[in-house]
């Protein structure tokens, strides 16, 4: 199929440099930032009243966000008892898809809202994860059209914290678009959210038996993807959970189901000594500190060129010093807080290991309340060094001599992940020798190496980083049907 259509058009999104527009948004969501939100399961079935526990905002401890009353193990076996595919025409489909677009524009105020609160989102972020979830829904809707292979049946659809909206309606959305009966299993962290969209996706003319939601934690996980009526699954989160979730697919379910996974990533930049420092620095920041650096897409370690390196790095740390970690309702915050106690604790202990050993380079300041971490850039000798994916605002900073680009290379490749990678180079031949050697699933060059665009840069990873199809390409959608998926990554 082709990459690129000629009539596809993404999400506008908002303007947060134009007042009026600005204003707009603020007025949107200003009612629910003292709303309570709930989120109960939402089953075809009978759902059992259990009592609900508070969720609390993750940048404000005193913050009460809504009640979560998390799914049993009896509602599991109600979702998959009442689970039935959607067989309407395949108009209609994308239909109720663009329907549920709209919608989520249509309440981006109170989407706004919930994404500051419960998973710790600053406005820009919010504004790229509301654009990102649209986008995937008339993308998808766009690509029905010519699917023309029978649906598998019932897909199984587990997404993490950090992209509670857009991760979430994304694999929805291709299941759906397949025809497929949905039972989507969100983070834990976030159910507020996956709660808030499904009563959209309802909204818009999904029915209720073909898109069902069971809030909980990894249990309710484990429970769905060992039962044999499963047909799919759909995960993206950690590698040592896909693990998991291969194990328990190679015990329970039939062979050949198929399990479409986008896992993590221990991400490198090299800057070489031909690059524009300044747009390398702005580009190295984004990369690394954006979202807090909770995006799988993250920049963990940077390669600088030893000869630049002295200028490059004092320049580095001054664009660091300028961001400003804080509630991520303030226009004036860059990087909003960690999703909970249990991340942080682990970033901290990271940076802790590292001031002990004498290895920060620099480390900025953070707010005492909530999960908040100060942005910090830590010398290694390279990425050989980074044990795991440490999913915080912690930038690497590892050094190489001209001659040692391939050794570079190796490293990087060395590890088994595969996400992104970016490289500031003015050389050409540099520029496609170091890309066409990386194992990787997305190569930047010149720019950041975060915030995929559906359609123009589908996103997934492989080796340790995901199994493939991209998301948000033109091979995702076949492989939520029967047709035998091409092997091909785009
Ligand atoms: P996680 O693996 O802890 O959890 C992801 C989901 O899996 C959650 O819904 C969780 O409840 C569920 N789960 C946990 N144990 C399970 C089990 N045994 N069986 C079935 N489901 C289970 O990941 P997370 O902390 O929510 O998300 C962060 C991770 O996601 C990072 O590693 C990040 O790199 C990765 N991620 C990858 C992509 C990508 O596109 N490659 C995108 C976003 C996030
Ligand atoms: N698709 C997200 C990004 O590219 C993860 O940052």
């Amino acid at each position: 199929p082709a990459l690129f259509e000629p009539d596809r058009r993404n999400s506008r999104g908002w303007d947060l440099a134009h007042g009026p527009h600005l204003a707009q948004i603020e007025a949107a969501r200003a009612p629910s930032r003292s709303a309570h939100f709930n989120a109960a399961p939402r089953l075809a079935g009978p759902v059992r009243a259990e009592t609900a526990a508070p969720r609390h905002s993750p940048s404000d401890p005193t913050d009460l966000v809504g009640w979560v009353q998390e799914a049993s193990a009896r509602d599991v076996a109600t979702a998959l008892a009442h689970a039935r595919p959607w067989n309407i025409p395949e108009r209609r489909c994308a239909e109720v898809l663009r329907q549920a677009a709209d919608l989520y524009e249509a309440h981006a105020g109170e989407i706004f809202a919930l994404l500051a609160r419960e998973a710790g989102k600053t406005l820009p972020d919010a504004v790229g994860e509301l654009r990102e979830a649209v986008d995937f829904l008339r993308y998808y809707a766009a690509r029905i059209d010519g699917l023309a292979a029978p649906a598998r049946g019932l897909f199984v659809c587990i997404s993490p914290w950090n992209f509670p909206l857009a991760i979430f309606t994304g694999q929805i959305a291709a299941a759906l678009a397949a025809g497929n009966a949905v039972i989507a299993k969100p983070a834990e962290q976030t159910p507020l959210i996956a709660h808030l969209a499904t009563g959209l996706l309802h909204e818009a003319g999904v029915p209720p038996e073909c898109l069902q939601l069971l809030p909980g934690d990894g249990r309710i996980g484990a429970q769905l993807t060992s039962d044999r009526r499963v047909t799919g699954i759909a995960f993206t989160g950690s590698t040592e959970t896909a693990r998991l979730i291969q194990r328990a697919m190679a015990t329970h379910m039939a062979p050949g189901t198929p399990l479409i996974a986008e896992t993590g990533g221990l991400n490198a930049m090299i800057v070489d000594s031909t690059a524009l420092p300044e747009q390398a620095v702005r580009d190295v920041i984004a990369s690394a500190f954006q979202s807090a650096g909770q995006r799988c897409s993250a920049l963990r370690c940077l390669y600088v060129q030893e000869d630049i390196a002295p200028g490059f790095l004092a320049m580095l740390q001054g664009a660091m010093a300028e961001l400003n970690p804080g509630a991520p309702w303030e226009l004036s915050s860059d990087l909003g807080p960690l999703i909970d106690a249990e991340c942080h604790a682990a970033i901290a202990s990271h940076v802790a290991t590292a001031r002990a050993e004498g290895r920060v380079i620099w480390e900025g300041r953070a707010p005492r309340e909530g999960h908040f971490q100060a942005p910090v850039a830590i010398r290694v000798p390279g990425i050989e060094a980074i044990e795991r994916e440490i999913f915080g605002p912690v930038l690497h900073v590892a050094t190489f001599a001209g001659g040692e680009l391939d050794r570079v290379v190796e490293a990087v490749n060395a590890t088994g992940y595969g996400l992104t990678f970016g490289l500031h180079s003015r050389i050409d031949d540099r520029v496609e020798r170091i890309a066409g050697r990386l194992a990787v699933g997305n190569v930047y060059v010149n720019r950041n190496q975060i915030g995929a665009v559906v359609g123009s840069q589908p996103f997934g990873g492989e080796g340790l980083s995901g199994t493939g199809p991209k998301a948000g390409g033109p091979h995702y959608l076949p492989r939520f049907t029967e047709r035998p998926a091409p092997e091909a990554h785009v």
